[in-house]
């Protein structure tokens, strides 16, 4: 667990601790193989050697301990007390305990360590600074899943680009991201890190990430390394509870989870993660088959895999290694290069080695693979290459990144209803607008979790500002809090669940009641009720699982009070997962998902709200009626008896896989989203309804902005394989594409499937096609799709 990440959670004095707790080491012993320090002679600039013959050399030279150290990843604390070094901690890289370290940003920071690295070490061999550069690095994008939600490839890869120019200035040359996390539950927190739930567009999104982190190669300026993680299932946490186990059937794993990391390999991705689960079994981080078989040998990965944060200490929790000796044994046998945080291997290795439990040939390999990307960084020619403070200035923050920033935004937002066009707001029809809800005014929970460097002071723009930097005195704002979105009661500890009811906003019932009086109160006075409610930013994350799905706090009751007054009524909701949305869909007018929108988020609202951008935004997870659906996902399997199969004869409705008590379909779909204009689709036509084993076909669309408004969207295309020798999920995405539509423009849609579009894990577990019935679907969403047949011959 990351606990130097969760500031907010806590007083600085407390958060101070939980620092030295998830470090131990920084107070103890360690090994030092450097005890008589000497100032490095080594200066590689010059070097003219290969990159091979160059780390031949320079593994000859290193120590065993040296050697050892290249695998250690620590946490510089960066981010929560500002660069929080001291004497123990700058003693462990010149004692050559450190192959890395992340938290650690800031040129001047990052030079002050890479000095000690590269002139204070027998060696001199500089350190990799990594950081958690998921959504922006000062520049706040979209959440994740926000991003996914535009379905806009070019953007996503943008905005990559973009956090790797910022913090590539600032110190940094790793990432830990892409996310790319197949996630089917909405209770896990970390569905707001993640694409959603579909294998292609996971694929396609980190793809477009990788590349934008990465760029042509990580030696160019601007660019950083990527990590594919969590390697791999992590996503399949049982129950929706973070580190929970995960049991996950070989065709799944193959077929869904595994995708999106081949897909990163293939586009060049240079690290991997591991995850925290226990898979069937085998914890990820100590699993030899996926880490060597699978990635290794079988697919050719040849950059180096870090473990989770103390992932490897975890093993013996997990019952997988008897104590820590045991732990770091299983796992750098196991694949796992990089240990990061727990220090095991600084501290067994060795031990480990002269028992001949581990190889030195593996460590060998290991420190490689390490060295070879320290290379390719180009820290070898000039180790403080990311520590220069002017270009820091000039890349950082910069109109153009704010810019980018609030048109990913703008891209993000899904408009789930939109009854009788509330929305746009038309200001010329009104005079006032009431702002309610805790998350209108609200700068911190604005740029989301795991908001890498990301200001959650001054710097975002909120919705009331960048509703009032649009309207003009005509129209007046009025603005208040409304509710809580947090618990209203927190848990006083692990042990019981609600086991007290300190509440966590410190206020009374009567101060609740105030705030809605005071909401109330703007409302009648208004002609627009605009309600900007969700969850508080660290509800969703790591180790911020939920059991409910539903607006948190007392903003049902806000909305309830609200509604009374029949006013036309908006919610904008802020939040890192799908929740359940049932009595706002029956009883607000409008509804427009903005996700946790990131720096410029307040003003890419507003241009949505009063109509200055048009929303295109699909969702790219199923958003359920309720949690008791869960897990619900459209590319489910049909089951023997599904729903509207029956027949009176043999199978009466009520023994159909059905609920009692809800519908089975979901509240919104996979892939919808609502535009401000209006899309009419075409029949489609199929090239030929025969599909040879060498041939392709083409499935065309016109499709039409029937409105009077520009737009974009997202025109999407599913296959079923009717019959398989294993079962075929009844809709599978296989491409997809984004359009802008002038008004009344009509475009030919056009989609190539070859049988390679096809393929699947057959029931022997070989990769390929089988001929037969195919429907291939076409349409604006998952559930709004017409459908055609062919067949794919011998
Ligand atoms: C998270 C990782 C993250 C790491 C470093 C862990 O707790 O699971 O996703 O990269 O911390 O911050």
């Amino acid at each position: 667990m990351n606990f130097c990440i969760k500031t907010s959670y806590c007083a600085l004095v407390f958060l101070f601790s939980q620092c030295i707790h998830a470090n131990p080491t920084m107070f103890s012993d360690v090994i030092n193989p450097n005890s008589n320090q000497e100032l490095s002679q080594n200066d590689w600039r010059n070097s003219s050697l290969s990159m091979d013959k160059f780390i031949d050399d320079l593994l000859e030279k290193m120590t065993l301990d040296e050697k050892i150290g290249q695998l250690d990843l620590q946490s510089g604390y960066r981010g929560v007390t500002g660069p929080f070094v001291n004497a123990a901690y700058e003693q462990q890289i010149r004692n050559g305990n450190v192959g890395a370290i992340f938290n650690a940003y800031g040129a001047e920071f990052g030079k002050r360590l890479q000095t000690i690295a590269v002139e204070q070490t027998r060696l001199g061999i500089p350190i990799i600074m990594g950081h958690d550069v998921i959504h922006g690095h000062k520049t706040i994008f979209p959440q994740s899943i926000g991003e996914a939600a535009s379905w806009d490839l070019e953007a996503i890869r943008l905005s990559a680009k973009i956090a790797a120019k910022e913090a590539s200035a600032d110190g940094i040359m790793w990432t830990f991201a892409p996310v790319a996390d197949i996630v089917r539950d909405p209770r896990w927190g970390r569905v707001s890190e993640s694409v959603g739930e579909d294998p292609l567009l996971t694929s396609a999104i980190s793809v477009a990430r990788v590349k934008g982190f990465q760029g042509e190669d990580i030696s160019l300026d601007d660019t950083i390394m990527a990590t594919a993680k969590h390697f791999v299932g992590y996503g399949a946490s049982q129950a929706g509870r973070d580190y929970n186990s995960t049991d996950i059937s070989e065709h799944s794993l193959w077929s869904l989870y595994l995708l999106p990391f081949k897909a990163m390999l293939d586009a060049g991705v240079t690290t991997f993660m591991t995850g925290f689960n226990d898979l069937n079994g085998t914890p990820v981080t100590g699993n030899r088959y996926l880490l060597e078989d699978v990635l290794r040998d079988k697919w050719g990965f040849k950059g180096f895999v870090v473990t989770d944060y103390t992932a490897v200490k975890e093993l013996v929790a997990h019952g997988y290694a008897k104590d820590e000796k045991h732990a770091a044994q299983l796992a750098f046998n196991g694949g796992a290069d990089m240990d990061m945080v727990g220090q095991t291997y600084l501290k067994y290795l060795k031990l480990l080695i002269e028992e001949r439990k581990v190889s030195e040939a593996r460590l060998n390999g290991a420190v490689r693979r390490i060295l070879e990307m320290k290379w390719r960084l180009g820290l070898f020619a000039d180790p403080y290459r990311y520590h220069d403070d002017k270009r820091a200035a000039q890349r950082i923050l910069t109109k153009e990144n704010l810019a980018a920033a609030n048109d990913m935004a703008r891209r993000s937002m899904v408009l789930l209803k939109n009854h009788n066009q509330t929305l746009p707001i038309d200001t010329k029809k009104i005079n006032s607008i009431a702002l309610i809800g805790p998350l209108a005014d609200n700068r911190y929970d604005m740029i989301g979790n795991w908001a890498g460097a990301g200001d959650r002071g001054a710097q975002p723009v909120t919705v009331k500002e960048g509703l009032e930097s649009i309207l003009g005195e005509d129209v007046t704002t009025r603005y208040a809090k409304g509710a809580t979105h947090s618990y209203l009661l927190s848990h006083t500890g692990m042990s019981s669940l609600m086991d007290i009811d300190v509440p966590v906003s410190g206020q009374t019932v009567q101060d609740l009641q105030t705030e809605i009086d005071e909401a109330l109160k703007i409302a009648k006075e208004s002609d627009v009720v605009v309600m900007v409610l969700g969850e508080d930013q660290r509800m969703s994350g790591e180790a911020s699982s939920r059991t409910e799905l539903s607006l948190p706090g007392n903003q049902q009751v806000l909305m309830e009070a609200l509604r009374s007054l029949n006013k036309p009524l908006i919610l904008v909701v802020m939040s890192g997962r799908p929740n359940d949305l049932r009595w706002a869909d029956s009883n607000v007018d409008a509804i427009l998902h903005a996700w946790y929108p990131g720096t410029m988020g307040g003003q890419a609202v507003a241009d949505v709200l009063l109509g200055k951008y048009n929303p295109a935004g699909k969702l790219p997870m199923t958003f359920p009626r309720t949690v008791g659906q869960v897990p619900l996902f459209y590319n489910h399997k049909n089951t023997g008896r599904p729903i509207g199969s029956a027949n009176p004869a043999h199978t009466p409705a009520e023994y159909t896989s059905r609920y009692d008590d809800s519908l089975n379909s979901p509240l919104y779909a996979f892939g919808h989203g609502l535009s401000y204009t209006q899309f009419e689709y075409s029949p489609p036509i199929l090239s030929s309804e025969k599909l040879t084993p060498k041939g392709e076909l083409t499935i065309t669309v016109q499709v039409t902005n029937i409105g009077d408004r520009k737009g974009e969207e997202v025109i999407q295309l599913y296959t079923h394989q009717k019959v398989g020798s294993i079962t075929r999920p009844i809709k599978e995405l296989k491409g997809f594409q984004k359009l802008e539509f002038a008004p009344g423009e009509t475009k030919n849609v056009k989609f190539t499937l070859t049988p390679a579009d096809l393929a699947f894990f057959r029931a022997d577990m070989t990769w390929g096609t089988e001929p037969g019935e195919f429907d291939v679907m076409v349409g604006g969403a998952s559930n709004q799709v017409q459908t055609l047949a062919f067949t794919l011959t011998d």
